[in-house]
């Protein structure tokens, strides 16, 4: 794995750094001790997790590097003094989930299309002041975004230059966030990046995906609601390769770029759920065929070559990080099942009741 031995931002404002990727993230560059000191904004939605962060927190060399602050990335007043502090803005914070996104798109909206504007106003702001000598140079501002902006890709790879077509609420407010984000480029010169990774699994995964459901419910023998035929087709990427590209892109990317993060790990959905299920030792018979997301891509698929001449190369194999992943959850479980109770209870009915009444043997 290629990495910079000496950062270039020294002080990085993480949005969202309380969530499954960002903490990653933060927790993997606090622990390089290279004096990186990293502020943490996150409005803690109910996918945000302060515990994803206790490593950092609870390790005296690497706390004194660190702040967090709670907030909204969406509130120009909290986000400006903290922007005015950093050499580079790392934008994770979004509303993440397809599901969520068909039940209430506004909040999506929110935060994933304004909340770009008020981080990149707020960077325009500092980029105003280098140009008056009041600081050395503008914020660098990397947006992270998806592979889910290209839309279903029945065959082949998506190239950083083709063109976007998203099919959900959230797809298409990621790429909102990521087209105002590359106009802010254009129009301002301001110093942007953008990142378009692949599904991304792993330790810290909110239960609401595909892998951390499967593999929470099966530790208590409840069903598993695959949707459709379950032929649906990801590229699984494991979340240290992912919040490490990210980190490459951010030192070496060039301004104005869009640079796909694949995995070259693309399995069905039920090869991964088998697979999980084989590591735990659970039977294939607690997968219920329920009925399908309304507009649910087929596949994503993208081509690597513009991040890998960039010098980054992905380091986990997906059996050794899905094994990983399954341990994890049962060695944690004071972790998850917390998520799992209060809220989670009615957002689980409202999603998965009517499917499981109705659901039948997945084959
Ligand atoms: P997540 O849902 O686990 O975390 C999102 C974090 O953002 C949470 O800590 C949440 O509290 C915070 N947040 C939400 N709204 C906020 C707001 N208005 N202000 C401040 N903080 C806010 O998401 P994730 O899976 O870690 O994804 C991180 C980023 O990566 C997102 O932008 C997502 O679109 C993108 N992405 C995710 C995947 C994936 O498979 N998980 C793949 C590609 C890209
Ligand atoms: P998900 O983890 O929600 O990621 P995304 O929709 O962003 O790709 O879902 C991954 C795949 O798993 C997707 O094809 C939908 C499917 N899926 C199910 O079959 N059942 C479920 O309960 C969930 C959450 C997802």
């Amino acid at each position: 794995m290629t990495q910079s031995i000496e950062p270039h931002f020294r002080r990085l404002l993480v949005t969202g750094g309380a969530g499954f990727i960002g903490s990653c993230f933060v927790r993997d560059r606090m622990a390089r001790r290279d004096g990186t000191q990293i502020v943490v904004l996150d409005k803690l939605t109910y996918a945000g997790n302060r515990a994803n962060l206790a490593a950092v927190e609870a390790d005296p060399e690497q706390a004194a590097r660190f702040r967090f602050v709670v907030g909204d990335i969406a509130d120009s007043h909290i986000v400006a003094p903290l922007v005015a502090e950093a050499d580079a803005v790392v934008n994770f914070a979004a509303e993440s989930h397809v599901d969520r996104s068909i039940l209430e798109p506004v909040d999506f909206l929110r935060t994933d299309v304004l909340g770009v504007h008020v981080l990149l106003e707020a960077c325009r702001e500092q980029q105003a002041r280098a140009l008056a000598g009041d600081r050395a140079s503008a914020p660098r501002l990397l947006q992270v975004s998806t592979d889910e902006v290209y839309g279903s890709v029945e065959t082949g790879e998506s190239r950083e230059g083709d063109r976007l077509e998203p099919r959900s609420p959230y797809s298409s407010a990621k790429a909102g966030g990521e087209l105002l984000a590359r106009s802010y480029f254009v129009t301002y010169g301001l110093d942007v990046v953008i990142t378009r990774g692949s599904n991304t699994y792993g330790p810290f995964h909110h239960p609401e995906k595909l892998i951390p459901l499967f593999i929470t419910n099966a530790i208590d023998d409840q069903q598993l609601p695959l949707y459709g035929d379950g032929l649906q087709r990801r590229d699984w990427l494991y979340v240290a390769d992912h919040a490490g590209a990210i980190g490459h892109v951010l030192e070496h990317g060039r301004s104005g770029e869009i640079y796909n993060v694949p995995a070259a790990n693309e399995r069905t959905n039920r090869d991964v759920v088998a697979a999980l299920l084989e590591r735990l030792g659970k039977p294939w018979s607690l997968v219920r065929t329920v009925a399908d997301r309304p507009g649910h891509d087929r596949r994503y698929a993208m081509d690597g070559t513009k991040l890998a001449a960039l010098g980054w190369k992905n380091a986990m194999p997906f059996e050794e990080g899905l094994a990983a992943t399954v341990d994890w959850f049962r060695d944690n479980e004071a972790w998850w099942r917390p998520i799992k109770s209060g809220q989670w209870e009615e957002y689980y009915r409202r999603q998965y009741s009517a499917r499981l009444a109705n659901s039948r043997d997945a084959g």
